[in-house]
């Protein structure tokens, strides 16, 4: 019987805080399980993998994604998603590019995006996201990944003490990219109270999960506090400490751990092309932390 060979996977740190990069792994291809493991792993202490030189399809990518988990949909009904038929429930395109007729193919087209945590708003956030990037501007539209686990670290004792066991309301529109301004009507716009700090399901660690695109209030105290409490809990989040600036090359995949990290996107050029892939992984319902 012919030997099978696994494949080795080689993972180097991106930077001292969050992030690794993954090579030696061909992953338009089915994966044995020994790698599906190394990937799982260096997923887990990594929170934040990249996969250059890869030529993906649509369905190739989604193929992989199923390796860690079941391939989650959109919470645009199939009407609200510019992407049309062509592209599966779970495909989001990330992109500026306009068809014939002046619309846009995909969503969130152009400028910066606060730092958020992808689908936090949802009774069942998903618990990893993975992007393609298929033509790329020729300056910014970077992501940055800031590490959630350090940023619960380095709240003083005493605000995790009077934050412990609360909740914060989540909202987004997601014909913005700026915050929802909550003392408007919230209906028809996604919105759900979330656990401040979670416990990660795999590794039991504890995280912070606030961010300022989509985190409006903390629940049960009053608001003028509440948005000093959040402001010092992002500028933990946001300080060049605390994240890795990943500068995208066209052909890589990332994906990222929206249980214990949250990203933003850096302004790029209106005029120039940019155009990514989504898909993401279904999750469970969040895990205050004890
Ligand atoms: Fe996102």
């Amino acid at each position: 019987m012919a030997s099978v060979l696994k494949s080795q996977i080689m993972v180097t740190p991106l930077s001292e805080v969050i992030g690794a990069k993954v090579s030696g792994v061909d992953i338009s291809k089915p994966l044995d399980k020994e790698t599906v493991k190394q990937i799982t792993r260096a997923w887990l202490d990594y929170i934040v993998l990249v996969f250059p030189n890869q030529d993906l399809t649509q369905d190739q990518q989604l193929s992989f994604a199923k390796h860690f988990g079941n391939t989650g949909t959109r919470s645009r009904r199939p009407e609200q998603r510019p992407e049309g038929a062509n592209y599966d429930a779970g495909i989001m395109l990330i992109t500026n590019v306009k068809d014939d007729k002046g619309r846009y193919v995909g969503s969130l087209p152009d400028g910066e995006m606060y730092f958020h945590h992808d689908m936090c708003y949802m009774p069942k956030p998903h618990k990893g996201t993975m992007l393609y990037a298929i033509d790329l501007p020729s300056t910014g539209g970077h992501t940055r990944f800031s590490n959630m686990y350090r940023a619960y670290q380095k709240i003083p004792g005493s605000l995790k003490k009077q934050l412990a066991g609360r909740t914060a309301l989540q909202v987004y529109d997601f014909h913005m990219t700026e915050t929802v301004d909550i003392d408007g009507n919230l209906d028809g716009i996604h919105n759900k109270s979330q656990p401040i700090f979670v416990r990660h399901p795999e590794t039991s660690r504890t995280a912070l999960y606030v961010n300022r695109l989509m985190t409006a209030k903390i629940d049960g105290i009053p608001r003028d506090e509440s948005d000093a409490i959040l402001e010092e809990l992002f500028s933990i989040i946001e300080t060049t400490e605390n994240y890795y600036e990943h500068v995208w090359t066209e052909g890589e995949l990332a994906m990222w751990d929206n249980y214990c990290s949250c990203h933003a996107r850096t302004d790029f050029p209106a005029e120039e092309r940019r155009l990514l892939r989504r898909c993401t992984l279904l999750g469970e319902e969040m895990i205050p932390a004890s």
